[in-house]
């Protein structure tokens, strides 16, 4: 058997008609940038995400730099954050002119530990930036509680996370913004490149706006100087079909990765603990294994497509060296990417592929 470990294609011949039709609709009004679809997108994805603002961008990276400049976030100040990410978490604290601080994760959780922020905090300190990573919440409470005695702001990083719940909220309703990335692989995804911030806070929400479009405050006045972070027609129409769907697809998550849970029962695996009372959307499904990359090359050769997330900790990669945390600095984080892998993992994969996938991951690594 073949099992990809992702793939694009059976949703859309799923949703081929309305994908058309939505495309038409932008051809017709030629709103090609913002407009009509983009407009009804954000208030549709704030409802989703049971906050009051949403602002459409072009990317989750930008969402994530105008969070924390709407937040006040300037040069010379500290953003703390986890080293177990996509680097873009942390370049887009240096866009806004700050340095990203790393601290440690919670082993178990693959997430920020926030035992160890604190230590982590200096006068220079202006937020805290977790990372929802897999599509499982952070540790939010505990988070909000240290940024309040600090008075630090928290943005969410919910590019993995569209409509995971911690503690009953959705994440991206919870820290002061939050950023969201529709990159094509996403568990709600554009046809192309695509980003949202949410936010509670409506003077966060129309400084964003402003920035996004080159800092204008009305036609052609520009109070600020902005950036071209707006979204695109096409993608506002796309993702307006597909939000539809959203709640559907993740279920079907939830259930893949029961599956590969129950397979995988004994085997030599670790897998990140979900907390019961948080639901996980699944945007990954990763094991930690031992001997990873032969174990991944044993899998490839049994017809099973695997990837990594990620196969170096933020911290380590040469273009923040100038940090100077070395290798050891984070060793709960290092060791994750020494022995993530992500198993095939897409919604319309079918339950044969999935056991498939399990029980070749079971008798290579063992322990059954
Ligand atoms: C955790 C995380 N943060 C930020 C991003 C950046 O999003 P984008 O690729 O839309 O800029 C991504 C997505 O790739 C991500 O997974």
């Amino acid at each position: 058997m073949l099992v990809p470990y992702f793939d694009l294609k059976l949703q859309f011949s799923n949703l081929r008609s309305e994908i058309m039709q939505a495309l038409d609709r932008v051809c017709s009004s030629t709103s090609f940038v913002l407009g009509e679809e983009v407009s009804e997108f954000e208030k549709e994805f704030a409802a989703y995400c049971e906050v009051k603002c949403c602002v459409a961008l072009n990317s989750g990276t930008s969402a994530l730099h105008l969070a924390l400049l709407a937040l006040g976030v300037r040069l010379g100040d500290e953003v703390i954050t986890t080293p177990n990410t996509f680097i873009a978490t942390a370049e887009a604290i240096c866009y806004a002119g700050a340095k990203p601080v790393f601290v440690d994760i919670d082993p178990k959780a693959a997430n920020l530990d926030p035992a160890l922020i604190e230590p982590a905090i200096t006068e220079r300190t202006k937020a805290i930036l977790p990372v929802h990573l897999y599509g499982r919440p952070a540790d939010m409470d505990r988070i909000l509680e240290i940024a309040r005695t600090h008075s630090l702001a928290v943005i969410e990083d919910a590019c993995q996370a569209h409509g995971a719940r911690y503690r009953g909220r959705r994440v991206g309703s919870i820290g002061h913004a939050a950023a969201f990335s529709f990159y094509p692989s996403k568990n709600l995804s554009a046809y192309g490149e695509g980003g949202a911030l949410t936010t509670n806070d409506a003077a966060v929400a129309e400084l964003a706006r402003a920035l996004r479009n080159h800092g204008q405050s009305s036609p052609y006045t520009h109070a600020r100087i902005g950036y071209n972070y707006r979204m695109e027609g096409f993608q506002g129409a796309v993702l307006r079909v597909k939000l539809k769907r959203l709640e559907q697809w993740n279920a079907r998550r939830k259930e893949i990765a029961a599956l590969y849970r129950s397979v995988l029962q004994g085997a030599k695996v670790e897998i990140p603990a979900d907390d019961p009372r948080d639901e996980s959307v699944y945007h990954l499904f990763v094991v930690y294994v031992e001997r990873r990359d032969q174990v991944r090359a044993a899998l490839e050769a049994r017809g099973v497509h695997t990837a990594v997330h990620y196969p170096r900790a933020v911290n380590l990669q040469p273009a923040f060296a100038a940090l100077g945390f070395g290798p050891g600095s984070f060793p709960h984080a290092e060791r994750a990417c020494e022995r993530a892998l992500s198993m095939p993992f897409f919604p319309e994969m079918s339950d044969e592929q999935v056991r498939y996938a399990a029980e070749q991951l079971a008798e290579i690594v063992g322990g059954r």
